[in-house]
C-alpha cells in the first residue's frame, strides 16, 4: 500500500485541484500538530498526571478537567504564531481569542472544541477534538464574538480527532471526507480511508435514553418506533450504541452508518439542546453532509442555523440519511 501522508495529501489538494487556498494548508497542519501533542498527553494519562479535576469551571457552568484546559493551552500556543489566524474560539473560553499584535495574522477563524466527551477522560474511553474553520468577514473586529457567528454553510474546513485505540484525524475541506491514522512511530498522519461513505439506510441508533422522558413527543415516537423493531411500523430491529463521547459516536457512522441524536428536550428549557453548535454541530455536520449523510434539528438543517451567540446550543439528529430523514418527518 502507498503511503499518503497528510502533508501529501494536502499538497495534492491544494495543487491538483486548486480547492486548498495555501494559507488553510498550512492551517490545517499546525492543527494536526496540536493534535498530536494532546493525543500524547491523553494516551500518557496517568503517568503524566494530567487525569482528574481542573478545579476550575468554563463559561457554560462545566467542570473542567485537567486535559480539557492542557488540550485548550496546546491548541492556542501551537495556533497563535502559525500566522493564518485572525482570531480563535473555544468551549473552554467564554471570548474569542485574539491574534496577539506581536504574532503574524491571517484571515482565518478558528473554532474548538478542544477535549470533547470530557466525562469519558478518567475511565479510559476514547475522547477527541472537533474543529472548524471559517474566514473572518472584512470590517469585523476578530475580538468581537460576532465574526465567529457565521452559518454552518461558511465553514471552508472542518475535522475531528478521535483518541482511541488509535488516534484518527477526520477531514474535510469540502470535497468529500477522508481519515488519515497517527503513525508513532513516524509521528505522522496517513491517509487511511479515502473519500468515506455514508450507508444510507442502518438498523444502529445513538441517544441518551435516560433523558427520555424530557424529549419531545417526535423523538419519543421515533425512538419508540426504533424499539419496536420488527414487530413495529420499521418492520426491522435496530441496535443502541452511546459512547458519550460524539467522537467515537460519530467516526463509528462514517465508518458503519448509524443516527446520533442529541434533541432539545424540556430538561432545561433554557438550553435547546445539549451540544454547542459553533465547534460542535456545524463541524460535524459539515463532515457527515460530505460523506452523504444528513445532519438537521429535527426542524431545519443544522448548516442553515443562523448563530446568535458563541456558545450558543441547538438540537442535533445526524447520520445515515434515510434515517434522518424519517426522524425529521416525524418533527412535521
Ligand atoms: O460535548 C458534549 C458531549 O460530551 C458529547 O461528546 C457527547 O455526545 C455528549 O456530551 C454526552 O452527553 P451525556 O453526558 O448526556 O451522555
Ligand atoms: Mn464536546
Amino acid at each position: 500500500m502507498r503511503k499518503v501522508p497528510l502533508s501529501r495529501f494536502l499538497i495534492d489538494e491544494q495543487w491538483q485541484s486548486q480547492a486548498l487556498p495555501a494559507e488553510l494548508r498550512l492551517l490545517v497542519e499546525v492543527v494536526a500538530r496540536a493534535v498530536k501533542a494532546i493525543s500524547l498527553n491523553v494516551n500518557k494519562g496517568a503517568l503524566a498526571g494530567v487525569l482528574g479535576d481542573a478545579g476550575t469551571g468554563n463559561v457554560q457552568g462545566e467542570a473542567q478537567k485537567k486535559l480539557d484546559v492542557i488540550a485548550n493551552e496546546i491548541l492556542l500556543e501551537a495556533n497563535e504564531w502559525g500566522g493564518h489566524l485572525a482570531a480563535m474560539a473555544s468551549e473552554e473560553m467564554e471570548k474569542p481569542h485574539p491574534i496577539p499584535h506581536r504574532m503574524p495574522k491571517g484571515e482565518y477563524l478558528l473554532l474548538f472544541d478542544p477535549l470533547d466527551g470530557s466525562s469519558n477522560i478518567d475511565v479510559n474511553i476514547a475522547v477527541g477534538t472537533i474543529f472548524s474553520v471559517l474566514r473572518c468577514p472584512e470590517g469585523v473586529d476578530p475580538a468581537d464574538e460576532k465574526a465567529f457567528l457565521q452559518s454552518g454553510t461558511r465553514q471552508v474546513c472542518a475535522g475531528f480527532a478521535v483518541y482511541g485505540p488509535s488516534t484518527v484525524l477526520v477531514l474535510t475541506v469540502g470535497r468529500g471526507v477522508h481519515s488519515f491514522t497517527l503513525d508513532r512511530e513516524v509521528g505522522s498522519f496517513i491517509l487511511t480511508r479515502e473519500d468515506i461513505r455514508i450507508p444510507e439506510d442502518t438498523k444502529e441508533f445513538a441517544i441518551n435514553a435516560s433523558n427520555q422522558r424530557f424529549w419531545e413527543p417526535p423523538v419519543q415516537r421515533y425512538v419508540s418506533e426504533l424499539i419496536a423493531g420488527k414487530t413495529g411500523p420499521r418492520g426491522k430491529d435496530f441496535n443502541m450504541r452511546w459512547v458519550a463521547s460524539m467522537v467515537a459516536d460519530v467516526y463509528r457512522i462514517l465508518m458503519r452508518g448509524g443516527v446520533f441524536l442529541y434533541p432539545r428536550d424540556t430538561k432545561d428549557p433554557s438550553k435547546p439542546g445539549r451540544l454547542r453548535l459553533l465547534y460542535e454541530a456545524n463541524p460535524m455536520a459539515m463532515i457527515v453532509e460530505q460523506a452523504g449523510g444528513a445532519a438537521t434539528t429535527g426542524r431545519e438543517r443544522i448548516l442553515d442555523v443562523v448563530p446568535t451567540a458563541l456558545h450558543q446550543r441547538v438540537a442535533v439528529i445526524l447520520g445515515s440519511r434515510n434515517e434522518v430523514e424519517v426522524a425529521a418527518r416525524h418533527h412535521g
